[in-house]
């Protein structure tokens, strides 16, 4: 685990927990403004009519979980290129929130597309690539999930630690492929998500400890 220099620590220290704070809303938002969307039929938050909610949950919290996957990979560039060492403070929240919307993502097709039937799952799985490439993304963010921890760094050590948690590269990656597979025509979103992906691992490369 990457920890600050202590001159980085002492000065970030009186704004971070209130930035948290403001982040914590930030990362529960699409949780509210879907429920808006499907409970309220968008009048908090002003949305469309939603004429198909298993649609819109697959789609809001597929989306949010890359975004956010993305969003976390970003914290290593910056704090190379532009020295922001701040940003590692904020990592782990961004990560884990990526895999609970991913979670919700992956939920929400067990129960609404196969009612919690397994052999539906494995057929399925099976019989569809881009559905085990997004299978494959989610249970590698598994074990980055539970090891996130402060007394899991410990039990590993920062080496080992830092290894596991190369995997998130994986993981971004086999999401974007999924998003891409499906949409057959290449169309603007995933397309979008796939240069974010190609700039961060190519600024990552570039910027890469000798
Ligand atoms: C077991 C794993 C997964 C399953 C079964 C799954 C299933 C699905 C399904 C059924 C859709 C909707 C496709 C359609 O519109 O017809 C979808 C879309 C999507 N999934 Fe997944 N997914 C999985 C994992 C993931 C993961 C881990 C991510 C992110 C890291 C992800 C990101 C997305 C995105 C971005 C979309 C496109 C949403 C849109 O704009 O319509 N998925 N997925």
């Amino acid at each position: 685990m990457a920890t600050l220099p202590p001159s980085v620590g002492r000065r970030s220290r009186n704004w971070i927990p209130g930035a948290k704070g403001v982040l914590w809303i930030g990362l529960l938002a699409p949780v509210f403004i879907l429920g808006d969307r499907i409970f309220l039929f968008g009048r908090l938050t002003g949305g469309d009519f939603v004429d198909d909610p298993v649609e819109l949950i697959q789609h809001w919290t597929g989306n949010t979980a890359l975004i956010l996957l993305l969003v976390g990979l970003a914290s290593t560039p910056l704090r190379r290129l532009m020295g922001w060492h701040w940003t590692i403070r904020f990592r782990r929240l961004v990560g884990l929130f990526a895999f609970f919307y991913a979670t919700l993502h992956v939920v929400s097709w067990f129960v609404f597309d196969h009612q919690l039937a397994l052999n539906p799952i494995i057929e399925d799985v099976l019989e569809r690539n881009w559905i085990l490439v997004g299978m494959l993304s989610w249970l590698l963010l598994i074990p980055l999930a539970l090891t996130s921890t402060s007394g899991w760094i410990r039990r590993l050590g920062g080496k080992k630690w830092n290894r596991l948690h190369q995997l998130v590269y994986p993981v971004a990656a086999l999401g974007v492929l999924h998003f891409l597979w499906q949409t057959k025509l290449l169309e603007r979103d995933p397309v979008l998500y796939s240069a974010a992906l190609v700039l961060l691992l190519g600024v990552r490369w570039l910027v890469r400890k000798k």
